[in-house]
Order: structure tokens, then C-alpha cells, then sequence
């Protein structure tokens, strides 16, 4: 069997402690540098290309994307995540994603930013000066409340803790690549049986919520009273199953990702005192210490090239997965049917190809059209084409209106001996959490 140069096959699994297990950033860092822009990889039939370049990358997921459907990973993940968007293929999807589009159209979304302004007051409010926090965690029940709230309404406020534990199981379960790999999910090992368990405790929570909803009839004009009443152009709606598969999906989707780039985002601010402090002249300037509304964005322009700027340093999607149903060739290299592929987003936020200084967090490089200089792949946190992220406008308006609140009254110390170190699992988030201690700025408004 050829090689196929400029990357070697290397083993994608020479035993348990891979480097590519233990340090994934770091491999993939290694295989970029000493291989070029294609690597293979091999787990005895299994191949996966590793891409680094935005040309083959916008190959693969929008000009041929026909050619290919969602990862090995999530794949073998959908007896426990269901048939929702992020999971579903073909005609299927194509007709859920036509029903669920205008939920996120922007003049719907736009009914949230209170819903989100009002969960970040309340959360500032529960913190005293000088306190120790986990800010992961705080952002994580933050964006878990919010999606929580936007989708069910206030329904699921009680179940949250309930909802976050399983979520989290769930996470975790679904991107251990060896279990996947070593362990039958039939075994009724704890991790299997913990996962059934999570499953199990989502779909009840979740069944009743829309069983109450259907029987109350209210439009509560939120996210689930759009999906039920949604109708295909055939008049049908969804069915219960569906409904649940979708809503699960959207709280997986739509929580830890936006929950990691707000922790990405105080990580570098802290460690950025020159970006901090003009971050905190524009929310003076524009806000003068009032809660923002989505009519302030447009004149925040700093306060999303921050946004921007950290999902370049610590994409939460930090690579994106296909397989290959066709045969296909990328770049000269034959990609037989069964390839998988790997886009890699974190080696190609940090190119020198494509940014000055790539290290280093610099919001501004963004103040001058950047992202019309650079290829559309060189930049791609929520991906593009037929399977990007349904739910982009909501986090990137949720990730500013939550930094501009809780920035205007607080900011953040690292604790020392709690190192920040990024674990790429299917989100990119901080292994330990984020360990800080709160600074009061100012008074909150009365
Ligand atoms: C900063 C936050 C977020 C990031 C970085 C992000 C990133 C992504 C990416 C990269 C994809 C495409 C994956 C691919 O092509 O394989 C995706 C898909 C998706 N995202 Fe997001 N996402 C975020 C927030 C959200 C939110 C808030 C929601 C919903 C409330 C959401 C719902 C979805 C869904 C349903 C899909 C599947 C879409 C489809 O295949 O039709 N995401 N996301």
C-alpha cells in the first residue's frame, strides 16, 4: 500500500498512552510542522487525513460536501445523542434544518438578549468581592440557564443541576475515542451504564416538558413552541421523538461551546492587561454602566473582536470530522471511501500563513476587513457550508451581551497553582476549570 507523502501513515493508536491520546494539540502541532499541510493516520484499516490548509479544508466540507457525512465519533455516539441536526444525514436532515432555521433567524433570536443579560446580572449578583470561583463552572450553568430558558422557557429552571450532570456525563462518554474503540457498548460497564442513566433522566426531563406544553397550547415564543409548531411543506410536524432528539441536541450544541469561548475569553483578558483595559474604555464609553441591549452591539466593536479573536486562539470546535461515502482525491491524494478526515481548526487559527503574530492575542487585528484578506477556511469557528453551526448568531450575540455585562462590574485574577490547560475533547475547555478570584470594578446599578 503507497504512502501518501507529504504526511506518513503513522499509527493512529501504537497503544494506549499515544501521544495522539495524550496531547492531541501537541501532536497535531508536530504532524503540521514536520509533514506539511495533509497527514495520514492509521488504526489498522481505519484511515483519517489530517488537514491543515483552508483550501482543502473548504474542499471537503462545502465543494464536495456531498461526498461525505458527520465523523466515526459522532456516529457511533447517535444510539445515545439521537437523530438530531448535528447527528442526522441526507434528506432527513436537509428537512429538520429547513424546519428549525427561523428559530434562529435573527429577528427571532433578537427576543433573547434580554434572556441573557438578565441570567449574567443575576449570576454577578450572587458573587462577593474577593471571592474564589471556578468561572468554568459559573459559565457553564450561565449558558446552560440561558439555552435552558430560550428553548423551554422558564420550565427547566428546576431540573438545571439535574440537566448539567447528565450533559456532562454525556460529553465526556461521547468523546472517549478508546472506549468507542475497546469496549462494546452492550458491556454493562459503569461508564456504559452511567451514559444510559444520563440518557435515560434527559429523555424524561425533556418528554415532559413538551408533554406540558402540548397540553397547555401556549406559544411561549420560545425555541420548543417554534419546533411544535413547526410544519414541513407537506403540513407535518415533528414527532415526539424528534422533538427530543432535537432538543437534546440543542442543549449539547449550544452550552458547553459558547460556555468555553467565555472562559477562553476571561483567560485572556487576564493575561492581557492592555486589552482588557480598552475593552473596559469602550464598555464605559457606549454603556456608562447600564445593562447592554442588542441595539448596543453594533457599537461595540472592540467587544466582539475580542469574541473573535479569543474563538481564533481556542476554537471550541477545535476540529472538525467527516467520512468519506465516495471515493474522492484531495490534492493529487486519493481519499477512498471509509477515509475519515480531521479539519484541524486549532493549527489553522494559528498559521503564520494567515496571521501576524499568531500566538499572540491581538483583538485588533481584526479592525481592518482581516477576514477579507484571508481565505474562508483560515477562519472558521463555526464551520461553513451545508452543516455549519445553526445556532452561530445566538452564541456569538450571547457570548458579547454576557461579556459586556458581567465585564462592566467584574474581573478576574487566576488563582496561582491552577494552571489553565485546554483539553481538547469535543469541545476545546479548561482541563481543571478556570480558578480565579473576583474583583468588584464598580457598584452594580441600582
Ligand atoms: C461559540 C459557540 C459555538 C461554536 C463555536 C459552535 C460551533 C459549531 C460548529 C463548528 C458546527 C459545525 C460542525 C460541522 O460542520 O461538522 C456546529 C454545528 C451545530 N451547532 Fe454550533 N457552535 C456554537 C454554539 C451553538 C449554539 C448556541 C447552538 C444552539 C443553540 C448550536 C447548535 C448547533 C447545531 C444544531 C449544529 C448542527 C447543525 C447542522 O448540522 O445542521 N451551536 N456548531
Amino acid at each position: 500500500m503507497p504512502l501518501y507523502p507529504p504526511g506518513p501513515e503513522q499509527g493512529f493508536f501504537d497503544g494506549l498512552r499515544s501521544p495522539l491520546r495524550h496531547d492531541p494539540l501537541g501532536f497535531m502541532s508536530r504532524a503540521a510542522h514536520d509533514y506539511g499541510d495533509i497527514v495520514c493516520l492509521r488504526f489498522f484499516n481505519l484511515r483519517t487525513y489530517l488537514l491543515f490548509h483552508p483550501d482543502q479544508i473548504e474542499d471537503v466540507i462545502v465543494n464536495n460536501a456531498r461526498k461525505f457525512i458527520k465523523g466515526r465519533i459522532l456516529r457511533a455516539n447517535r444510539h445515545l445523542l439521537g437523530n438530531g441536526l448535528l447527528t442526522s444525514e441526507g434528506d432527513f436532515w436537509l428537512r429538520q434544518r429547513r424546519m428549525m432555521q427561523p428559530a434562529f433567524h435573527r429577528t427571532r433570536i433578537a427576543n433573547y438578549a434580554s434572556t441573557m443579560t438578565d441570567c449574567a446580572t443575576r449570576l454577578l449578583h450572587s458573587w462577593q468581592p474577593g471571592q474564589q470561583i471556578d468561572l468554568h463552572d459559573a459559565m457553564m450553568r450561565l449558558t446552560l440557564q440561558i439555552v435552558g430558558k430560550t428553548l423551554f422557557h422558564a420550565d427547566v429552571e428546576r431540573d438545571a443541576p439535574q440537566v448539567g450532570e447528565n450533559l456532562q456525563v454525556l460529553l465526556e462518554y461521547t468523546m472517549d475515542f478508546r472506549r468507542l474503540l475497546m469496549t462494546p457498548r452492550w458491556l454493562p460497564t459503569r461508564r456504559n451504564r452511567q451514559a444510559k442513566r444520563a440518557v435515560r433522566d434527559l429523555t424524561q426531563i425533556i418528554d415532559r416538558i413538551i408533554q406540558q406544553r402540548r397540553d397547555s397550547n401556549d406559544d411561549a415564543g420560545d425555541l420548543l413552541s417554534l419546533l411544535i409548531h413547526a410544519q414541513d411543506e407537506d403540513g407535518s410536524r415533528m414527532t415526539t421523538q424528534q422533538l427530543r432528539d432535537e432538543a437534546l441536541t440543542l442543549f449539547l450544541a449550544g452550552h458547553e461551546t459558547t460556555a468555553s469561548t467565555l472562559s477562553w475569553t476571561w483567560m485572556l483578558l487576564a493575561q492581557n492587561p492592555r486589552v482588557e483595559q480598552k475593552l473596559h474604555a469602550e464598555l464605559s464609553s457606549v454603556l456608562n454602566g447600564r445593562t447592554p441591549t442588542l441595539d448596543d452591539l453594533p457599537r461595540l466593536p472592540y467587544t466582539s473582536h475580542v469574541i473573535t479573536e479569543s474563538m481564533r486562539l481556542y476554537p471550541p470546535a477545535w476540529a472538525m470530522a467527516r467520512l468519506a461515502i465516495e471515493d474522492h482525491s484531495l490534492a493529487r491524494y486519493p481519499v477512498p471511501k471509509g477515509t475519515g478526515i480531521a479539519a484541524v481548526t486549532w493549527i489553522v487559527h494559528r498559521d503564520p500563513r494567515w496571521y501576524d503574530n499568531p500566538e499572540e492575542f491581538l483583538p485588533e487585528r481584526w479592525q481592518s476587513d482581516l477576514l477579507k484578506k484571508i481565505p474562508r477556511f483560515a477562519y472558521f469557528p463555526f464551520g461553513y457550508g451545508p452543516r455549519q453551526c445553526i445556532g452561530n448568531s445566538f452564541a456569538l450575540m450571547e457570548a458579547q451581551l454576557v461579556l459586556a455585562t458581567i465585564a462592566q462590574q467584574f474581573r478576574f485574577t487566576p488563582l496561582p497553582n491552577h494552571p489553565v490547560i485546554p483539553l481538547p475533547s469535543l469541545t476545546l475547555r479548561p482541563r481543571h476549570g478556570f480558578h480565579v478570584q473576583t474583583e468588584q470594578r464598580s457598584s452594580p446599578p441600582v
